[in-house]
């Protein structure tokens, strides 16, 4: 099974849960691909079985480098004929879709639509979507958000993604390759 693991991260936290999910899945015997999302890499998602895709949150959505690659890539497999009416599933293909996230306002409601809209360019290829996971971030501990890792709907989210977190997405890992 080829799998890929795709992320974008912008202050470290969900490269935190990106190597967490490397070394799980190493560790399980699976090889698989690591790569940073920097915009518009040429990356043939249809060579992967399994695409764990994650990124901060910015504005309830994920950060610019990924938006930009997700609106390249759907162009790219719109002019080669892979996105088709009714999105047609393709066999054996899942997609697991995460964040990580603050919600120093809103709670979890401002992360839900950045995994949604980062799962729509694998729902559309014909992806099944196993699963969608969002962890907590901690907001940077200096500057202008230094209280909102504090004061926030999710109270004291200081030193989030912390190491229960990863031991979660250890779990969760090895649930999903499972299935
Ligand atoms: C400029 C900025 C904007 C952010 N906007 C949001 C937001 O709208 N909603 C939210 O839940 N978290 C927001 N956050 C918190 C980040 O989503 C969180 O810290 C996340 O873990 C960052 O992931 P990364 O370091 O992997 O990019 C923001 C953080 C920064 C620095």
């Amino acid at each position: 099974m080829k799998i890929l693991n795709l992320y974008f991260s912008s202050t470290g936290n969900t490269e935190k849960i990106a190597r967490q999910i490397t070394a799980t899945a190493e560790g399980l015997g699976h090889q698989l691909d690591k790569v940073k999302i920097a915009g518009d890499q040429e990356l043939d998602l249809l060579d992967y079985d399994f695409i764990f895709i994650g990124s901060g949150v910015y504005q309830w959505l994920p950060g610019k480098g990924l938006q930009e690659f997700i609106q390249k890539r759907l162009a790219h497999y719109a002019s080669t004929g892979e996105i088709n009416f009714a999105s047609p599933r393709r066999q054996g293909k899942k997609a697991v879709v995460y964040c990580t996230y603050g919600g120093a306002h809103t709670g979890i409601n401002e992360a839900i639509p950045a995994v949604k809209y980062m799962g729509q360019l694998f729902d559309h290829l014909g992806f099944e979507i196993v699963s969608e996971w969002y962890f907590i971030g901690q907001y940077p501990a200096e500057g202008r958000f230094k209280e909102y890792s504090t004061l926030g709907r999710l109270g004291d989210i200081q030193d989030r993604p912390n190491a229960a977190d990863l031991k979660e997405v250890a779990a969760r890992v090895t649930g999903v390759l499972r299935v």
